[in-house]
């Protein structure tokens, strides 16, 4: 884990030790296109025994992460990334401020980490989804408690393909920020925190209830198989302070500019392809090309009709510099994709056609399957952005573009 004060300058030597190339991408931060840490776009990958040196200030305060963006399924899979914390310069008074990293793992019966990498299944439907879902690295632990103590909680979900659901049973917890961006303070929808791979919430949770009693946090995500996560167990001493934590101070904001939703220009992005989908044919390596060529490469999904065989490609859209733009992401398949946008946060203004309330900032934003999503952003963040699935599989699949901002 790093962490690091908002506004402070940030040098990270990367040596890479791996005997394959590698990079790493500061998922979330808003900062200059060189930094990001996209191959061939961004920068030459890090050959094996070369070092290359990161060097950013870090504009906004909020949970982060970082990890890297060559062969991202397989090294990130393999367990390949880190939490970063970029602290306010003046945080909420909680008694503890707790990460909690969460991951799953496809692992053999010996405990070995399944080195089925890329396999057409999980290109085609709903990414590697692992067997053992960790916290921290570690199977989950019961949460120790005190009485009437308030604790804030990173949420960061690195997995692959998983979602998570959490829902602290007998606990109102209140969520803070998004995506590391502050957002209203709310109860989170249906009492499920939900995070799609990519994503991280800043939740605060109060601990009202009994010294000595034991609660439920439940995954529900997957509602027909709902599984305990952990259990936030309390001391039976004395609690922490008499009485419970006043209100929750809404996070300060951080320095984004507010898109402007009436001369802005609209853009739309149709993601089609995988499973069950009707993909007939896609553009891939510069021509198109009937599905079934696609399949003999695995590429089945396409954004705006062009799978990805690099990263480095033309740009899909190319948004005018320092103006509002509103996209509407249209998902023609049955799968649900966490898209993510480097480089810039964006507010959610509609999923399917509702409002989002409190129409939150984000990085990466779950498009449930046959749904449709609108967002808003200005382009103030030079340069070629990956614009992607972050169900890994997806990407090896061809679900990966580049928006230009010029
Ligand atoms: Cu977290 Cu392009 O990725
Ligand atoms: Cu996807």
């Amino acid at each position: 884990m790093l962490r690091v004060k908002q506004g402070e300058r940030l040098q990270v030597l990367l040596e890479n030790d791996l005997d394959q190339p590698t990079t790493v991408h500061w998922h979330g931060l808003r900062i200059p296109h060189a930094m990001d840490g996209v191959p061939e776009v961004t920068q030459a990958p890090v050959q094996p025994g070369e070092t290359f040196l990161y060097d950013f200030t870090v504009p906004d305060a909020g949970t982060y992460w970082y990890h890297p963006h060559v062969n991202s399924s397989e090294q990130i899979g393999r367990g390949l990334h880190g939490a970063l914390i970029v602290e306010e310069h003046s945080p909420p008074d909680v008694d503890r401020d707790l990460v909690w990293v969460l991951d799953d793992w496809r692992l053999k019966r010996d405990g070995t980490i399944s080195d089925d990498f890329n396999r057409g299944m999980d290109i085609s439907h709903g990414g590697r989804t692992g067997n053992f879902v960790t916290l921290n690295g570690r199977a989950p632990e019961p949460l120790q408690v005190r009485k009437n103590e308030r604790i804030r909680l990173r949420l960061i979900n690195v997995a692959n393909a998983r979602l998570f659901g959490l829902n602290f049973e007998n606990h109102d917890v209140q969520v803070i920020a998004l995506d590391g961006q502050p957002v209203t303070p709310h109860a989170p929808q249906n009492g499920m925190v939900l995070l799609a791979p990519g994503q991280r919430a800043d939740i605060i949770l109060d601990c009202t209830a009994e010294p000595g009693s034991s609660h439920r946090i439940i995954d529900a995500v997957y509602q027909d198989e709902a599984t305990l996560f952990q259990n936030i167990v309390y001391d039976a001493g004395a609690p922490k302070r008499k009485t419970p934590r006043g209100p929750i101070m809404p996070l300060a904001p951080n320095p984004l500019v507010e898109p402007s939703l009436h001369d802005a220009e609209h853009h739309t992005i149709t993601i089609s392809g995988g499973a069950m989908g009707s993909l007939q044919g896609a553009v891939y390596k510069g021509k198109y090309r009937p599905i079934d060529e696609l399949v003999q490469d695995m590429r089945i999904w396409a954004l705006n009709g062009v799978a990805a065989h690099t990263t480095n490609m033309a740009p899909m859209l190319t948004f005018a510099k320092g103006k509002s733009h509103i996209v509407t992401i249209q998902n023609d398949t049955v799968f649900p994709h966490p898209m993510h946008l480097h480089g810039h946060s964006f507010r959610i203004l509609s999923q399917d056609a509702k409002p989002v309330p409190h129409t939150p900032w984000a990085d990466t934003v779950l498009v449930a399957g046959r749904g449709v999503v609108q967002i808003a952003l200005v382009a103030d963040n030079p340069g070629d952005w990956l614009f992607h699935c972050h169900v890994l599989s997806h990407v090896q699949g061809g679900m990966s573009s580049v928006i230009r901002v010029a």
